[in-house]
């Protein structure tokens, strides 16, 4: 077996190197300002053995991410009777595209999508304030990651209701087929702030581990959820986590992950480790350029893809 924190410190030092780095988003204006130069890679695993390299105590915005949590969270909450509000099936479309829509009546494609993770956020927010529902969010992230200082950026999230045209036509088009049942004000509100959630990939790669572990901390031997309900949020994220970008991220690199347009990805070995990879330049279908490379560069040299040894 190729020593761990060796292969994760050659690969961060690859990839420091590299001139392909994509690009930043912009669409959101508080991101245009990060460095493309950044790279960071954390590996947690079956053991709690840490391998980091690179810039892995960078805090960057999670975006996306944040909707593997969400969806944990309102299974959670409503088990099965969530898929009456969002399917699970790929997109094979942009992360914010309204397309399918109409033709699906207002049922977003999976979770993932932007219009499929408002839905969720508007399940999670009913019976509460906006407030307690992101606190009940960022609270689950600080427990599954065992880490009470992750924070949201208030600057991204402003930044991005300022400019979340797509999403608020994404709410209230679906809010027209009664797929949301609060305000579309306050769905959004608690979304912005859940994509701002910043992390570290240490922090990050901390709160993927349940994934990686049958649904249980593997330090403490807790569950967070059944097993069952792992093994299915890790087969959503295989197919959907990367939107029009998910087949080729399956036939790269071979593990569930998701990724966020702030360049991070986390991605699940199961039964082995938990990973998270970011570098914030991203491809044509606004996932992180470098982090896939490195990815796969990792499942190879640990031969650790789900499709062989
Ligand atoms: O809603 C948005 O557009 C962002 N808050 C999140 C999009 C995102 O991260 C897409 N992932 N690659």
């Amino acid at each position: 077996m190729p020593d761990l924190a060796r292969v994760v410190s050659e690969i961060a030092e690859e990839m420091r190197q590299r001139p392909d780095r994509g690009k930043v988003a912009t669409y959101i204006p508080e991101l245009a300002h990060v460095d493309p130069g950044a790279f960071g890679l954390v590996v947690i695993d079956n053991e709690g053995n840490v391998a980091a390299g690179g810039d892995a105590d960078m805090p960057f915005s999670i975006q996306s991410i944040s909707k593997v949590f969400t969806l944990t969270l309102a299974l959670g909450k409503a088990g099965d009777r969530l898929w009456a509000r969002v399917g699970r099936e790929p997109s094979g479309s942009a992360f914010n595209s309204i397309v399918q829509l109409e033709h699906e009546r207002g049922i977003p494609r999976n979770p993932f999508i932007n219009a499929g993770a408002i839905a969720v956020t508007d399940l999670i927010l009913s019976g509460h304030q906006p407030r307690e529902a992101l606190g009940e969010i960022l609270r689950f992230m600080q427990f599954i990651a065992d880490d009470s200082t992750i924070t949201i950026d208030e600057g991204v999230a402003a930044s991005e209701k300022r400019t979340g045209f797509r999403n608020i036509a994404l709410a209230n088009y679906m809010k027209s087929f009664g797929v949301l049942d609060n305000p579309v004000d306050y769905t959004l509100g608690v979304y912005f702030h859940h994509c701002a959630i910043a992390m570290t990939c240490r922090q990050l790669a901390m709160a993927g581990r349940f994934l990686a572990h049958h649904g249980r901390n593997p330090a403490t031997g807790l569950p967070i959820v059944q097993p069952e309900r792992a093994r299915r949020i890790n087969a959503i994220m295989l197919t959907c986590g990367h939107y029009d970008g998910s087949g080729e991220f399956a036939y790269r690199v071979g593990l569930p992950g998701k990724s966020g347009v702030g360049g991070g990805i986390l991605a699940v070995a199961p039964g082995k480790a938990s990973i998270a990879v970011w570098s914030p330049g991203l491809d044509e279908s606004g996932n992180s350029h470098l982090g896939r490379i490195a990815l796969e560069a990792l499942t190879k040299r640990m031969g650790w893809s789900i499709f062989a040894a």
